[in-house]
């Protein structure tokens, strides 16, 4: 089975080609391209809608064309379309959403609608071939921070979220504030690096035993301590805010390996591109005798892999969508898309 996957939920235009391997019949990524708008965002120090609507336009039929390529499939090897539906930019996803529909209504294959949030997790199995279900993923990224239990194959059980700002947004304002350009998360991570202290933040209690996230109040903290200029290095002003993030992704993620018991830990999603997210949650996994997967960076930051690898578990439940599927800019992972009339 060959799925041809569409992203362009943001700022990447993404397509790629999974297939399954000759002998076992494993998912197996074949090609993989992703075209970057970060250099045309850059200059407004944030994602602008509608450039990124009008670029996923003008390179969604090249970057198509060259992860097909790329995998040396021809069109009429692909066996089922994938695009992204929700959540995303309103704008964004209608391109590469259209796009994928008229490709599986011209070749007369089946479509699949993907939640992003769902294929991050998925990029756990693009990773390691044997990985399988039951599983916890923690999916942090720009727009999400989701806790995600899957008890099987296709079922996304949300246990927390972040009730303000996602853990990579709180990133990149508190790079903002600090003087780096954009995107932030790559940049602060560095300057934390050089620290050779560390400043104290507030890690958000929420206190109702919950497995949700809130990361506001920290971006508020860096704000006052720049605001106050009492002398504190930028690196150790990093290097806190860091400590405190990963104190809260840390957390809420022991809370919920204690209440599934789940024995395997996805990290997903852009802000696990992170070296010091990573070995924090090494350490985690070795303390708890867990399998950890972080899928490699190009695999973590929003690819059209993931889509393709999660079209490729939904074609085989047969769990297609007809073409009268939305963009839906707010759908929950783990909710069903509901097609419009
Ligand atoms: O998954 P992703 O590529 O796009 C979304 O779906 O949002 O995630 C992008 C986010 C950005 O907020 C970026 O600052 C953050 O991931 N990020 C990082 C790092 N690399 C990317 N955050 C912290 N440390 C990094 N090294
Ligand atoms: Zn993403």
């Amino acid at each position: 089975m060959t799925i041809l996957g569409i992203e362009s939920s943001c700022d990447e235009t993404a397509a790629a080609v999974v297939s399954s391997a000759p002998r076992s019949g494993a998912l197996r990524l074949r090609s993989s391209v992703v075209s970057s708008q970060v250099a045309e965002h850059a200059p407004y120090g944030g994602v602008v809608p509608e450039i990124a609507s009008r670029s996923h336009i003008r390179f969604i039929t090249e970057v198509i064309a060259a992860a097909l390529a790329r995998a040396k499939v021809s069109l009429a090897r692909i066996d089922a379309v994938a695009a992204t539906a929700g959540p995303g930019l309103p704008g964004a996803l209608l391109v590469g959403l259209t796009a994928g529909k008229a490709m599986a209504y011209l070749l007369k294959r089946p479509f699949i609608a993907v939640n992003h949030i769902e294929a991050h997790v998925c990029s756990g199995f693009l990773a390691e071939a044997d990985l399988n279900p039951p599983l916890l993923a923690l999916v942090a990224s720009g727009g999400h921070t989701d806790l995600i239990h899957l008890p099987r194959h296709g079922e996304y059980r949300i246990l927390g979220r972040t009730r303000d700002d996602a853990a990579g947004e709180a990133y990149d304002k508190a790079a903002k504030l600090l003087g780096l350009g954009y995107p932030g998360g790559p940049k602060l991570e560095r300057l934390a690096r050089t620290a050779t202290s560390s400043s104290r933040f507030p890690v958000a209690k929420i206190m109702d035993g919950g497995l949700d996230f809130s990361f506001s109040g920290l971006k508020t903290a860096v704000a006052m301590a720049v605001e106050r200029a009492d002398g504190t290095p930028k690196p150790a002003l990093a290097a806190g805010f860091q400590d405190a993030v990963i104190a809260a992704l840390v957390g809420r993620t022991t809370r919920a390996l204690d209440r599934t018991k789940a024995k395997r830990l996805v990290l997903a999603g852009g802000v696990a591109a992170n070296a010091a997210i990573r070995n924090r949650f090494a350490v985690l996994a070795k303390e708890r005798r867990i399998r950890l997967v972080v899928p490699p960076m190009a695999l973590c930051t929003d690819n059209a892999g993931m889509i393709a690898a999660a079209g490729w578990f939904a074609a085989k439940r047969k769990a297609f969508s007809p073409l009268t599927v939305p963009a839906r800019a707010d759908w929950k992972a783990g909710t069903a898309i509901e097609a419009v009339a």
